[in-house]
């Protein structure tokens, strides 16, 4: 997330009108490789209204990375938004220039990076590296950045006279606490959480879940959460969206993905993590493997693994389906209710 961007010329930016705080519309975002284009996302829809919290769900490799980082546009080198549009706060962020994405980058939307807690600067004070975006992009001076990341490790439960410790002379816990600072150094509206959990023991996680969970009320914040694992979403999102193999495959409340489960992949990863307070590791593992996204099969990305297939689900791309207000289903085992 550099911020070093050169200033362009100031243009007045269409305000459009869209749902919620992020719409996202159809998203494809592809990676090019010598053989051929890699279909990471592949229209891929939903909303986030403000202080909302949406998980994103689904086995690693199915997108969900992907699908953030378009968002900030912070794509490698061989990645394209290939079409879609991403509406946040009334602007279309796939049409932003670089420089325009500076502007919006920490400041409305921040994000943990899966595997954030290692990415902390070994040979820089941790408070520093919190205070680092507060300079740049909100010009204050190091000592009153350094004041703000005071707060901002109180905010998160860790003692501020530690702003001067060096990363690893804090636990685990603590520096994924620092870096959840760090992502709320500018007020964000919108952060962005790519397993912020994951490498961490079962009580830091549910400590830093609660976390999570008491942060956004008291902050108001909107909070996409990524996690491969369903009952991490269970515990703190209001709504969740399943991907498989770069596809949406089912969404809605949370409460209709853990009570009313359709989609056959939705409820064998509901079983592979019944329960967020015992164990972590995968209970009942999906037998196959997903589909290599290069020449993703025809119809039904799920269907070479699925035990309910039926006529039809190697042939024919399921559209999502209306199963009860608010709870879609792309599974041709389902019809729209009439
Ligand atoms: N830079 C890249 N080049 C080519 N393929 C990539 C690249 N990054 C990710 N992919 C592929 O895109 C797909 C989605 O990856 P990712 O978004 O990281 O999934 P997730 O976060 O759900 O584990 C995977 O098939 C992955 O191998
Ligand atoms: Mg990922």
């Amino acid at each position: 997330m550099s911020a070093t961007a050169t200033p362009a010329p100031a243009k007045t930016e269409e305000r459009i009108e869209h749902k919620g705080l992020l719409e996202v519309r159809g998203l494809c975002t592809y990676f090019k490789l010598s053989q051929g284009w890699v279909h990471a996302v592949e229209d891929v829809s939903f909303t986030i209204e403000k202080g909302e919290s949406l998980g994103l769900a689904g086995e690693s490799g199915c997108g969900k990375t992907t699908a953030a980082l378009s968002i900030l546009k912070l794509l490698p080198e061989n990645g394209r938004i290939v079409s879609g549009d991403i509406l946040f706060d009334g602007r279309n962020l796939t049409k932003r220039t670089e420089y325009g994405m500076s502007k919006i980058r920490w400041k409305e939307i921040s994000m943990i990076f899966q595997g954030a807690m290692n990415a902390l600067n070994p040979v820089q004070e941790t408070g520093k590296q919190v205070a680092e975006p507060i300079m740049l992009h909100e010009g204050l001076s190091e000592a009153k950045a350094l004041d703000r990341a005071r707060e901002l490790f109180e905010l998160v439960g860790i003692n501020p006279k530690r702003v001067m410790d060096y990363p690893h002379q804090l636990s685990g816990g603590m520096r994924q606490r620092a870096m959840i600072a760090m992502s709320l150094a500018c007020n964000p509206k919108l952060v962005i959480g790519d397993e912020p959990t994951t490498a961490l023991d079962v009580m830091v996680q549910a400590q830093i879940l609660d976390l999570i969970a008491r942060l956004r009320r008291e902050l108001d914040l909107s909070f996409i959460l990524i996690s491969h694992d369903l009952s991490v979403m269970a515990e703190t999102c209001d709504k969740g969206v399943i991907m498989y193999a770069g596809r949406v495959v089912e969404s809605g409340t949370t409460e209709h993905l853990f009570r009313d489960a359709r989609h056959p992949y939705t409820r064998q990863l509901i079983r592979a993590f019944p329960n967020i307070h015992e164990r972590r590791e995968m209970v009942s593992s999906i037998k196959g493997d997903p589909p290599n996204l290069l020449e993703p099969p025809p119809g039904c990305r799920f269907a070479p693994r699925c035990d309910e297939r039926i006529a039809g689900c190697d042939e024919v791309d399921p559209a999502a389906v209306e199963v009860t207000p608010g709870h879609f289903v792309s599974c041709h085992l389902f019809k729209e209710a009439t």
